[in-house]
């Protein structure tokens, strides 16, 4: 009998990336099956966020709910990692809510889940390992299921402290992976068929300065492409404070990094932005959007915004709803500012009221899809390039991104996951495009 798993991941790409990796490591172990429930897993993974309250929320409730499964089948493992587990007294605050859960680890700890398996088996107690941080591990362990995109991590921790953000308390200081190694693993994907690579890291700006190879990460990118044929490369986080003109060179120049950038601007007031200890204000921000389309014709900026920041008035959120106008953001993801024990803000005198909150969200949602779907209009007769990664079942059609990140669904008679696909645009009234596509190998036409 095969031993099944079930991974449950909460919050951004790099968790996503990292859920690979415990797949990676349990599959080493003996669990050899991925599947669809948690009801039926011989182990089931909790890899959690903590950045908003209700991602924590969210886990807990699922946690919660596996008290009765673990109850009626106590040879069922479940384990809890992830950042929510890193911040100060949250591993016993978990042990004791959750008894039944039989290992809590940290997002130092990853690498060494093989490790835990191994050591709870030999004990009854829960097991707990949650340290400060370690060193970087740079074998890829990943299982990858994501053809023919994939996450490569370039670095890890932030050392930036913006004020209202929990990242740097469960994620440490920033470290940076070896450049060969980052290149070897990009190319070895390449080989393997992988066609759209994301590099990931919170702050991809300031990457390698913790390092003494004196690499940066513009210089990093263009030894990544040297060489290679056609492939996608992305790229997140950007900290605009440091978006500088080297990094709008090498994405100009570089064919294979796509023209869409993903600048978090988090809010539009100046006082705001000095409250986040952001380091920018909103004119050098726009002016760095500014740089970079006229540099890059055709170049996309997609972001995030936060509202309800401690102390922020009807006169700053206005300041926010006129740079997403100014911007004209391709897309952007638009939060509710949430308090992170622990965290500088959480302390500021201010605190806005929810409903104040919940108010202001959803004239900036309106505003964002307003302009989300006037950009998607212009779609409408256009040849685009999708990158097919799927076939949705119950569309039934294939669907995949454009080099601006909008998804793209075509039928086919044929399977056309990890090609290239030229896509006729003939509905563009939502957020996603629909069209016809060229056959495989059609001539290119311009
Ligand atoms: N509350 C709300 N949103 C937050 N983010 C980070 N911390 C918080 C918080 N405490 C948002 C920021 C960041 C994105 C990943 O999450 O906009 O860019
Ligand atoms: Fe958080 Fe700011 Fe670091 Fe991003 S740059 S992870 S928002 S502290």
């Amino acid at each position: 009998m095969q031993k099944t798993y079930h991974i449950v991941t909460y919050g951004c790409q790099m968790n996503v990336h990292e859920s690979e990796k415990i797949a990676g490591i349990l599959r080493q172990n003996g669990y050899t099956q991925a599947c669809e429930t948690v009801e039926e897993a011989d182990i089931v993974v909790f890899n959690t966020c903590c950045i908003r309250e209700n991602a924590e929320n969210h886990a807990m409730g699922n946690i919660g709910a596996l008290k009765k499964v673990k109850r009626a089948r106590p040879s069922m493992l479940i384990a809890v990692g992830g950042c929510m587990t890193q911040q100060d007294g949250a591993a016993q605050r978990l042990r004791k809510k959750f008894p039944f859960v039989d290992i809590v680890f940290g997002t130092h700890n990853l690498e060494d889940l093989g490790g835990m398996l191994a050591r709870k088996s030999a004990q009854k107690k829960a097991l707990v390992e949650v340290t400060q941080e370690k060193a970087i591990e740079e074998a890829d362990i990943s299982y990858r299921t994501s053809y023919p995109n994939a996450w490569v991590n370039i670095m890890y921790g932030c050392n930036n402290f913006c004020s209202y953000c929990i990242v740097p308390y469960v994620r440490g200081r920033e470290r940076s992976r070896d450049p060969q190694a980052v290149i070897g693993e990009v190319h070895s994907l390449l080989e393997k068929g992988y066609r759209e690579i994301t590099l990931l890291g919170q702050n991809v700006n300031s990457y390698a300065e913790d390092r003494a190879d004196g690499v940066t990460f513009p210089q990093l990118l263009r030894r990544i492409c040297a060489g290679q044929g056609k492939f996608r490369l992305r790229f997140m986080t950007s900290n605009p404070k440091d978006f500088g003109e080297e990094l709008v060179e090498a994405i100009a120049e570089l064919p294979q990094v796509c023209k869409l950038v993903h600048l978090p601007v988090q809010a539009g007031s100046d006082r705001i932005l000095k409250l986040m200890n952001r380091k920018y204000t909103a004119r050098e921000y726009l002016s760095k959007v500014e740089r970079l389309k006229k540099r890059i014709p055709g170049c996309e900026v997609t972001t995030d915004i936060m509202v309800g920041f401690p102390t922020e008035t009807e006169e700053d959120f206005l300041q926010t709803l006129s740079l997403v106008r100014q911007a004209d953001f391709s897309a952007a993801f638009t939060f509710v500012y949430s308090r992170r024990q622990g965290t500088k803000a959480a302390e500021m005198e201010g605190q806005i009221p929810e409903a104040v909150q919940k108010e202001r969200i959803m004239r900036l949602v309106e505003l964002v899809n307003e302009q989300t779907r006037a950009k998607s209009q212009t779609y409408l007769g256009k040849t685009v390039e999708i990158l097919c990664e799927d076939h949705d079942k119950k569309r039934g059609l294939y669907l995949g991104r454009d080099e601006y990140g909008r998804m793209g669904y075509f039928p086919s008679e044929v399977n056309r996951v990890g090609e290239f696909v030229r896509m006729k645009v003939t509905d563009a009234s939502g957020i996603s495009l629909y069209g016809t596509a060229e056959a495989a190998g059609a001539k290119e036409s311009e």
